[in-house]
Protein backbone atom coordinates (compact mmCIF):
# COMPACT_ATOMS: atom_id res chain seq x y z
CA UNK A 1 0.00 0.00 0.00
CA UNK A 2 1.07 3.70 -0.80
CA UNK A 3 0.01 6.26 1.57
CA UNK A 4 0.96 9.95 0.04
CA UNK A 5 1.01 12.53 2.25
CA UNK A 6 1.01 16.60 1.61
CA UNK A 7 4.52 16.72 2.86
CA UNK A 8 7.29 15.54 5.46
CA UNK A 9 5.41 16.19 8.93
CA UNK A 10 2.32 14.65 8.01
CA UNK A 11 4.04 11.46 6.53
CA UNK A 12 5.60 11.21 9.59
CA UNK A 13 2.71 11.67 11.74
CA UNK A 14 0.76 9.09 10.48
CA UNK A 15 3.86 6.42 10.22
CA UNK A 16 4.23 6.95 13.89
CA UNK A 17 0.53 6.16 14.44
CA UNK A 18 0.72 3.23 12.66
CA UNK A 19 3.61 2.12 14.58
CA UNK A 20 1.95 2.64 17.63
CA UNK A 21 -1.13 1.08 16.52
CA UNK A 22 0.90 -2.29 15.63
CA UNK A 23 2.72 -2.01 18.72
CA UNK A 24 -0.48 -2.33 20.54
CA UNK A 25 -1.59 -5.16 18.84
CA UNK A 26 1.60 -6.71 18.76
CA UNK A 27 1.77 -6.44 23.05
CA UNK A 28 -1.98 -7.58 22.97
CA UNK A 29 -1.60 -10.56 20.58
CA UNK A 30 1.67 -11.67 21.93
CA UNK A 31 3.31 -9.45 25.08
CA UNK A 32 5.77 -8.31 22.60
CA UNK A 33 6.97 -5.79 20.20
CA UNK A 34 9.55 -6.18 17.95
CA UNK A 35 10.37 -3.18 16.27
CA UNK A 36 13.55 -2.94 13.49
CA UNK A 37 14.50 0.69 13.69
CA UNK A 38 15.77 2.58 10.28
CA UNK A 39 19.00 5.03 9.98
CA UNK A 40 19.53 7.66 8.29
CA UNK A 41 17.39 11.06 8.91
CA UNK A 42 13.87 10.51 7.71
CA UNK A 43 12.70 8.82 10.44
CA UNK A 44 13.91 11.42 13.02
CA UNK A 45 10.10 13.23 13.07
CA UNK A 46 8.31 10.10 13.37
CA UNK A 47 10.50 8.77 16.35
CA UNK A 48 10.05 11.75 18.10
CA UNK A 49 5.86 11.44 17.17
CA UNK A 50 6.02 7.76 18.67
CA UNK A 51 7.84 9.09 21.72
CA UNK A 52 5.05 11.90 22.00
CA UNK A 53 2.13 9.65 21.28
CA UNK A 54 3.44 6.59 23.69
CA UNK A 55 3.22 9.04 26.62
CA UNK A 56 -0.97 8.06 26.14
CA UNK A 57 0.01 4.69 26.53
CA UNK A 58 0.77 2.97 29.43
CA UNK A 59 3.04 0.34 29.27
CA UNK A 60 4.05 0.61 25.58
CA UNK A 61 7.99 0.66 26.45
CA UNK A 62 7.71 -2.15 28.60
CA UNK A 63 6.04 -4.66 25.79
CA UNK A 64 8.77 -3.09 22.83
CA UNK A 65 12.27 -4.57 22.04
CA UNK A 66 14.14 -2.08 20.07
CA UNK A 67 16.56 -3.13 16.90
CA UNK A 68 18.41 -1.85 14.62
CA UNK A 69 17.93 -3.02 10.60
CA UNK A 70 21.45 -1.78 9.86
CA UNK A 71 24.47 0.25 12.00
CA UNK A 72 27.24 2.09 10.50
CA UNK A 73 30.74 0.70 12.08
CA UNK A 74 31.30 3.58 14.35
CA UNK A 75 31.11 4.52 18.05
CA UNK A 76 27.40 4.52 19.17
CA UNK A 77 28.28 8.39 20.30
CA UNK A 78 29.21 8.75 16.52
CA UNK A 79 27.51 11.43 14.73
CA UNK A 80 27.03 8.84 12.12
CA UNK A 81 25.79 6.34 14.32
CA UNK A 82 21.98 4.98 13.96
CA UNK A 83 22.12 4.47 17.32
CA UNK A 84 23.16 7.93 18.12
CA UNK A 85 20.33 9.32 16.04
CA UNK A 86 17.61 7.35 17.42
CA UNK A 87 19.03 7.99 20.99
CA UNK A 88 18.17 11.96 20.60
CA UNK A 89 14.81 11.33 19.00
CA UNK A 90 13.79 8.89 20.20
CA UNK A 91 15.59 6.94 23.09
CA UNK A 92 15.83 9.93 25.28
CA UNK A 93 12.50 10.64 24.95
CA UNK A 94 11.05 7.35 26.48
CA UNK A 95 11.08 5.28 29.60
CA UNK A 96 12.26 1.44 27.78
CA UNK A 97 14.28 -1.00 30.17
CA UNK A 98 17.29 -0.69 28.87
CA UNK A 99 18.26 -4.50 28.12
CA UNK A 100 14.99 -3.95 25.61
CA UNK A 101 17.30 -1.81 24.02
CA UNK A 102 19.58 -4.24 21.24
CA UNK A 103 22.07 -1.67 19.92
CA UNK A 104 24.48 -3.13 17.07
CA UNK A 105 27.90 -2.18 18.97
CA UNK A 106 29.62 -0.92 15.65
CA UNK A 107 32.50 -0.05 17.87
CA UNK A 108 33.73 -3.54 18.23
CA UNK A 109 36.68 -4.43 16.39
CA UNK A 110 35.15 -7.83 14.34
CA UNK A 111 32.77 -6.43 12.09
CA UNK A 112 31.47 -10.33 10.92
CA UNK A 113 31.32 -11.25 14.73
CA UNK A 114 29.52 -8.58 15.32
CA UNK A 115 26.78 -9.85 13.07
CA UNK A 116 27.11 -13.56 13.74
CA UNK A 117 26.10 -12.01 17.74
CA UNK A 118 23.35 -9.86 16.57
CA UNK A 119 22.01 -12.36 14.51
CA UNK A 120 22.23 -14.85 17.68
CA UNK A 121 19.92 -11.66 19.44
CA UNK A 122 17.69 -10.90 16.38
CA UNK A 123 13.53 -12.31 16.50
CA UNK A 124 13.18 -14.97 14.29
CA UNK A 125 10.28 -12.91 13.00
CA UNK A 126 10.22 -9.46 13.82
CA UNK A 127 7.08 -7.13 14.26
CA UNK A 128 8.03 -4.40 12.35
CA UNK A 129 10.82 -3.43 10.13
CA UNK A 130 10.99 0.25 9.12
CA UNK A 131 13.17 1.41 6.38
CA UNK A 132 14.18 4.04 4.44
CA UNK A 133 15.16 4.65 0.61
CA UNK A 134 18.22 5.87 -0.60
CA UNK A 135 18.76 7.98 -3.45
CA UNK A 136 20.45 5.46 -5.35
CA UNK A 137 16.97 2.80 -4.31
CA UNK A 138 19.37 1.31 -1.58
CA UNK A 139 17.29 -0.08 1.63
CA UNK A 140 19.22 -0.79 5.24
CA UNK A 141 22.91 -1.01 3.82
CA UNK A 142 22.13 -2.79 0.79
CA UNK A 143 22.97 -1.06 -1.69
CA UNK A 144 23.02 -1.36 -5.80
CA UNK A 145 25.31 -4.33 -6.81
CA UNK A 146 26.03 -5.68 -3.74
CA UNK A 147 26.30 -9.75 -3.38
CA UNK A 148 24.10 -9.30 -0.32
CA UNK A 149 21.10 -8.64 -2.52
CA UNK A 150 21.12 -12.45 -2.85
CA UNK A 151 21.51 -13.83 0.71
CA UNK A 152 18.67 -15.14 1.81
CA UNK A 153 20.55 -17.72 4.48
CA UNK A 154 21.99 -14.88 7.24
CA UNK A 155 19.96 -12.86 8.57
CA UNK A 156 22.43 -10.23 9.03
CA UNK A 157 25.88 -9.36 7.47
CA UNK A 158 28.48 -7.12 6.68
CA UNK A 159 28.15 -4.31 4.04
CA UNK A 160 30.51 -2.38 2.02
CA UNK A 161 28.84 1.28 1.30
CA UNK A 162 29.90 3.55 -1.77
CA UNK A 163 29.93 6.27 1.01
CA UNK A 164 31.58 6.85 4.33
CA UNK A 165 31.29 4.99 6.89
CA UNK A 166 31.79 2.02 4.62
CA UNK A 167 31.39 -0.43 6.68
CA UNK A 168 28.15 -1.27 7.99
CA UNK A 169 26.28 -4.48 9.55
CA UNK A 170 22.91 -4.71 7.72
CA UNK A 171 19.98 -7.15 7.75
CA UNK A 172 19.87 -8.81 4.13
CA UNK A 173 16.79 -9.83 2.25
CA UNK A 174 16.07 -12.83 4.31
CA UNK A 175 14.73 -10.66 6.98
CA UNK A 176 12.57 -9.15 4.49
CA UNK A 177 10.79 -12.38 3.78
CA UNK A 178 10.63 -13.00 7.66
CA UNK A 179 9.20 -9.74 8.96
CA UNK A 180 5.20 -9.97 9.88
CA UNK A 181 5.34 -5.99 8.12
CA UNK A 182 7.64 -3.69 6.58
CA UNK A 183 7.08 0.02 6.82
CA UNK A 184 9.00 2.22 4.28
CA UNK A 185 9.51 6.45 4.83
CA UNK A 186 10.23 8.47 1.78
CA UNK A 187 10.34 11.95 1.58
CA UNK A 188 11.85 14.65 -0.61
CA UNK A 189 12.74 15.01 -4.23
CA UNK A 190 15.66 12.89 -3.66
CA UNK A 191 14.48 9.69 -4.18
CA UNK A 192 11.69 10.49 -6.97
CA UNK A 193 13.62 8.72 -9.46
CA UNK A 194 14.55 5.73 -6.84
CA UNK A 195 10.44 5.61 -6.38
CA UNK A 196 9.69 5.36 -9.99
CA UNK A 197 12.17 2.62 -10.53
CA UNK A 198 10.74 0.67 -7.85
CA UNK A 199 6.86 1.02 -8.98
CA UNK A 200 7.11 0.81 -12.51
CA UNK A 201 9.64 -2.29 -12.05
CA UNK A 202 12.10 -0.21 -14.01
CA UNK A 203 15.53 -2.09 -13.84
CA UNK A 204 16.16 -4.84 -11.79
CA UNK A 205 17.06 -5.61 -8.08
CA UNK A 206 20.89 -4.86 -8.65
CA UNK A 207 20.15 -1.34 -9.71
CA UNK A 208 17.11 -0.73 -7.16
CA UNK A 209 17.51 -2.94 -4.30
CA UNK A 210 14.35 -1.51 -2.81
CA UNK A 211 12.45 -4.00 -5.36
CA UNK A 212 13.37 -6.26 -2.86
CA UNK A 213 10.35 -4.38 -0.82
CA UNK A 214 7.26 -6.57 -1.15
CA UNK A 215 3.64 -6.15 0.44
CA UNK A 216 5.10 -3.32 2.52
CA UNK A 217 2.60 0.01 3.81
CA UNK A 218 4.99 3.26 1.89
CA UNK A 219 4.57 6.19 3.59
CA UNK A 220 5.50 8.71 1.10
CA UNK A 221 5.34 12.35 0.50
CA UNK A 222 4.10 14.91 -2.25
CA UNK A 223 7.73 15.30 -3.38
CA UNK A 224 9.16 11.78 -3.46
CA UNK A 225 5.53 10.39 -5.49
CA UNK A 226 6.08 13.38 -7.75
CA UNK A 227 6.95 10.69 -10.56
CA UNK A 228 4.66 7.88 -9.30
CA UNK A 229 2.15 10.53 -9.81
CA UNK A 230 3.02 11.39 -12.93
CA UNK A 231 3.09 7.39 -14.29
CA UNK A 232 -0.14 7.08 -12.63
CA UNK A 233 0.76 4.54 -10.20
CA UNK A 234 -0.87 6.38 -7.44
CA UNK A 235 -3.50 9.29 -7.32
CA UNK A 236 -2.25 12.49 -5.89
CA UNK A 237 -4.25 13.17 -2.39
C1 LIG B 1 21.51 4.27 6.70
C2 LIG B 1 20.08 3.88 6.47
C3 LIG B 1 19.75 4.03 5.03
C4 LIG B 1 18.74 5.16 4.93
C5 LIG B 1 18.69 5.69 3.53
C6 LIG B 1 17.82 6.96 3.50
O1 LIG B 1 22.16 3.71 7.58
O2 LIG B 1 21.93 5.23 6.02
O3 LIG B 1 19.72 2.73 6.99
O4 LIG B 1 19.27 2.89 4.40
O5 LIG B 1 17.46 4.68 5.34
O6 LIG B 1 20.01 6.01 3.14
O7 LIG B 1 18.50 7.92 4.28
P1 LIG B 1 17.79 9.33 4.58
O8 LIG B 1 16.60 9.03 5.40
O9 LIG B 1 18.85 10.09 5.37
O10 LIG B 1 17.47 9.96 3.26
Amino acid sequence: MIRIFADYEALSRAAANHVVLAGKRCAAERGRFDWVLAGGATPRTTYQAVAELTQEVPGFWQHTHLYWGDERLVPGDHPDSNYHMAKSCLLNLIDIPPEQIHRIPGEAPDAHATARRYQADFPARPDLLMLGVGGDGHIASLFPGSPLLRERDSLLAVAEAPVEPRLRITVTPAVLTAVRQVVVLVSGPAKAAALRRVFSQEGGIDQTPARLVRGATWFVDQQAAKEIIELGVVRPI
